[in-house]
């Protein structure tokens, strides 16, 4: 690989803190505390830079309570005994700007719905990102299909488009993008080859409410869209999850197959029959905290947007600290995470472990993210099993491990860092402590080491 020249800055930067007083042109000021610990970090016993709690979620509004208890008293909870699920699906529809919506009991089960729906069947091969939770790749494989694992943009976080057709074989029905942490991806890049192809496309949009991409809600940009309303997500319900779509055989499938099979719809013409199913439904209860909870999701948006948008600013100017990059065509991400990198060099190769354990310790709390998925013993416990033997060639098989190396996840995997979403709808002041205690490490870097 060739080695690129470094910047003043970063020469500067990978200098000792000795040094410091002659970086007369950066941006960050010198971090200093009152007391006589000053610049002392606090996993070493210095002042943290932040005391104060971080605001807490999921948030619950005591206004709902009532119809809950209506609800509950009235004995009819399940969806099919009321109208609170229906008319969730027909909010969360005009939220994302879809023809229909249907509520399931999980982001999982929208996937594994979608899949079915969308005809990826036994022996077939989806296209998926590895940087995501471990629910986006396990539901292909619960549809005893193939994950096979498209390389990671380390900028974006996200699949990378240039890597989406090298990886197309004859079995290849489908591509399940991922708008990890809310940030959209390429969808227009991810469309035309899809079209090219003959792919279907599903949106893995569990992370991503009200996220836009071109100025449409991602969930609206393949043919399905799922999303999940967990407890840490944004519009939260403890369990919970929707599929968008515009095709209304398609979603009449969709529920005629989430509620057991039954017949629904339009499905098979004008005369409903039952199709393969599950129970994958919502309760009314869901429902009802949804629709309470969709109530501050625009405004709660709005503040992680701003926020995030002060931390762009600044972290970008403290040298080791490189923010995610929106994808070409993302006007807005949803932030389920800040994302950012850490890169070690600027730290005396100090790990992002003891990055991160210094960050907590100065009271902001971060995360390292998802690992390298496509290297768990899940994928090839799969691969050894009796069925993917049954259903793929030795060869194929074979090529399979071969490729499933990955050289912008692997880096991704070790460099990222990111802040959780509920910080992200503190106060400008909230957003200053994480701006001084990242430069109050790096200023510091020398008072660290691994032990
Ligand atoms: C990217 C992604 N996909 C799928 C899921 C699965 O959603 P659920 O937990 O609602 O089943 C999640 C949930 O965390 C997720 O973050």
């Amino acid at each position: 690989m060739q080695k690129r020249k470094l910047t003043r800055r970063e020469l500067l930067a990978t200098t000792s803190a000795a040094t410091l007083g002659i970086m007369a042109d950066w941006s960050v000021k010198p971090f200093s505390i009152s007391g006589n610990d000053q610049g002392k970090l606090a996993i070493l016993g210095g002042e943290p830079v932040r005391k104060a709690d971080w605001p807490s979620w999921p948030v619950w509004d005591p206004s709902a309570e009532e119809e809950v208890l209506k609800m509950l008293r009235s004995g009819k909870w399940w969806r099919g005994s009321g109208d609170y699920v229906a008319e969730f699906e027909k909010q969360y529809a005009e939220l994302i700007g879809t023809r229909r919506c249907l509520a399931t009991a999980s982001g999982t089960t929208a996937l594994l719905v979608s899949l079915h729906v969308l005809g990826i069947d036994a022996g077939d091969e989806v296209l998926v990102s590895p940087f995501t939770f471990i629910a986006t790749y396990n539901v292909i494989f619960m549809s005893k299909a193939l994950p096979v694992f498209v390389d990671t943009d380390p900028e974006t976080f996200l699949i990378d488009p240039e890597k989406i057709e090298e990886r197309i074989t004859d079995r290849t029905t489908a591509i399940l993008p991922v708008h990890i942490y809310g940030l959209p991806v390429d969808m227009d890049r991810v469309n035309n080859i899809a079209g090219k192809h003959n792919l279907k496309v599903i949106e893995d949009a569990c992370q991503a409410w009200l996220a836009e991409y071109r100025g449409k809600k991602t969930g609206t940009l393949g043919d399905l869209g799922c999303f999940s309303f967990q407890n840490s997500k944004h519009i939260p319900t403890g369990e919970g999850g929707a599929i968008v779509g515009n095709n209304d055989e398609i979603m009449d499938r969709c529920y005629s197959f989430h509620n057991c099979g039954r017949p629904f719809g339009s499905v098979k013409g004008n005369t409903p029959i039952p199709t393969r199913g599950s129970n994958r439904r919502m309760q009314q209860m869901q429902a009802i905290m949804l629709m309470s909870q969709m109530k501050r999701a625009k405004k709660d948006a709005d503040t992680r947007l701003e926020n995030a948008t002060f931390l762009d600013g600044k972290l970008k100017e403290i040298p080791g600290i490189i923010p995610y990059k929106l994808a070409d065509g993302a006007t807005r991400s949803a932030y389920h995470m800040y994302p950012f990198r850490y890169k070690k060099e600027y730290y005396n190769n100090i790990s992002r472990e003891k990055f991160l354990q210094a960050l907590n310790a100065e009271g902001v709390p971060g995360w390292s993210g998802y690992g390298p998925q496509n290297k768990y013993e899940l994928v090839e416990e799969a691969l050894d099993s009796k069925g993917y033997k049954r259903l793929f060639s030795e060869e194929r098989l074979r090529r399979y491990r071969e490729e499933n190396n990955l050289p912008g996840n692997n880096q991704l995997c070790e460099e990222a860092v990111c802040f959780y979403q509920s910080m992200l709808l503190g106060t400008k002041n909230d957003m200053d402590d994480i701006v001084k205690a990242i430069t109050k490490i790096y200023e510091n870097r020398d008072q660290l080491s691994e032990s």
